[in-house]
């Protein structure tokens, strides 16, 4: 087992276009989000695993000798063990949540647990852990949160096991996994996000592992071949959805309109291959043009979901304050609140995004700068000098 700090990192992620038509057989694209979560994991010898999840307010530790005492033998199905309800249940009396247990942090403790149990379990002794995990996204906004947690979970778990080599050379600030290597960590998480969330389609984590642009369709996922890092402007109208209802919602409409709205659900699937093959040919030097038509692409596609009856008045108002500046937007995900995205076109004058910020924060949103297209799983290093990770350790 290794013996030094891990300090690992892994995307959110936003649906570009696609969202809702993807549930009837449409393709849909899914991209990184550049607002991380990160995980911090120290070796420690004092006999005791500690959770600790400063966002949602979590600290756990338990004893090792305990956990070892576990019977675990429901965890030996295999390599990578698949989360039944049963098992779930088991966990359950394992962690010893208390009834009243937030759901938010029992899922997140049953999922570490799994993960902390299935991967550790080939170790000659379980190992005696510290790990912190905090992130820069919010959580239940459709955004990947909990993706994210499980791949840097898996990933750090897998590489302390050295069942994965360490990918962090001398010198080197942050470095990623091998293809083979990504593939492991992207199964374990998978496992980790059917604890918490039963049957996800799997694209959340994908994305979380592998960064860039993603291509579902009926369950196939592949990656784009060198998406462009596109800079947007993420919001957060934070005005609850339910995506269940928001699906529904969209199904009712097709069965009554079905010669109205199955021709919404093709024109949806034309503007994510238009927008895929837009993202193929603009490489690492984009042409004006090409922001024209993803800009188009997101008019019509913002249009067609309003027709699918998953607006909303605060979406309409983040499209208007940034239609004022002259800036594209669209819903992500399910719609009927939630999130949205606006296209920083490159050449943008900051004083101009930070008005166009100011804007949307001041209709009482959380707005943020970032990138999509970012790279997945990442580990960086412990003394590293980004800023960024710097100033996250600082914080807690
Ligand atoms: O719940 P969200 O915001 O991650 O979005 C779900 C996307 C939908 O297409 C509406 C539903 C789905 O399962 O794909």
């Amino acid at each position: 087992m290794l013996s030094e700090v891990l300090l690992v990192s892994a995307p959110g992620k936003v649906i570009l276009h696609g969202e809702h038509a993807v549930v009837h057989g449409k393709v849909a694209l899914a991209v990184a989000l550049n607002l991380r979560t990160f995980l911090r994991l120290q070796p420690h010898s004092n006999g005791k695993v500690d959770l600790s999840l400063p966002n949602i307010g979590i600290k756990w530790a338990w004893d090792v000798a305990r956990l070892q005492l576990l019977d675990t033998s429901f965890l030996e199905q295999g390599d990578v063990t698949t989360p039944t309800p049963e098992l779930v249940e088991k966990l359950k009396e394992v962690a010893g949540l208390p009834d009243d247990c937030a759901v938010t942090e029992s899922l997140a403790v049953l999922a570490f647990l799994y993960l902390y149990l299935s991967i550790c379990r080939k170790q000659r002794a379980l190992p005696s852990l510290d790990i912190v995990v905090w992130s820069e996204l919010p959580h239940g906004a459709g955004l990947g949160s909990s993706a994210a947690y499980s791949v840097c979970l898996a990933a750090a778990l897998l590489t302390v096991c050295e069942e994965i080599p360490n990918p962090l050379k001398d010198g080197d600030c942050v470095n990623r996994w091998t293809k083979e290597d990504l593939e492991l960590i992207n199964k374990w998480a998978f496992q980790g996000e059917r604890v918490i969330h039963g049957n996800p389609s799997g694209v959340d984590n994908a994305v979380s592992t592998w960064g860039g642009a993603l291509r579902y369709q009926q369950g196939k996922i592949s990656s784009l071949k060198r998406p462009p890092a596109l800079q947007i402007l993420l919001t957060n109208t934070k005005v609850p959805r339910n995506t269940r209802t928001l699906v529904a919602g969209v199904r009712n409409r097709l069965l009554k309109f079905p010669e109205i709205v199955a021709p919404l659900l093709t024109s949806i699937d034309a503007i994510s291959l238009e927008c895929e093959r837009v993202l193929g040919e603009m490489g690492e030097a984009p042409a004006p043009e090409q922001y024209l038509v993803l800009e188009e692409l997101i008019d019509m596609n913002q249009h067609h979901l309003n027709a699918l009856g998953v607006g909303h008045a605060s979406l309409d108002q983040l499209c208007q304050v940034t239609r004022a500046r002259g800036l594209h937007s669209k819903l992500t995900g399910a719609g009927g609140g939630g999130c949205g995205l606006t296209l920083l076109k490159p050449g943008l004058e900051q004083p101009e995004v930070e008005a166009t910020k100011q804007a949307l924060t001041s209709c009482g949103f959380d707005c943020w700068e970032t990138s999509i297209g970012a790279p997945g799983v990442s580990i960086h290093s412990a003394t590293s000098l980004d800023s960024r990770v710097q100033q996250a350790l600082d914080g807690l």
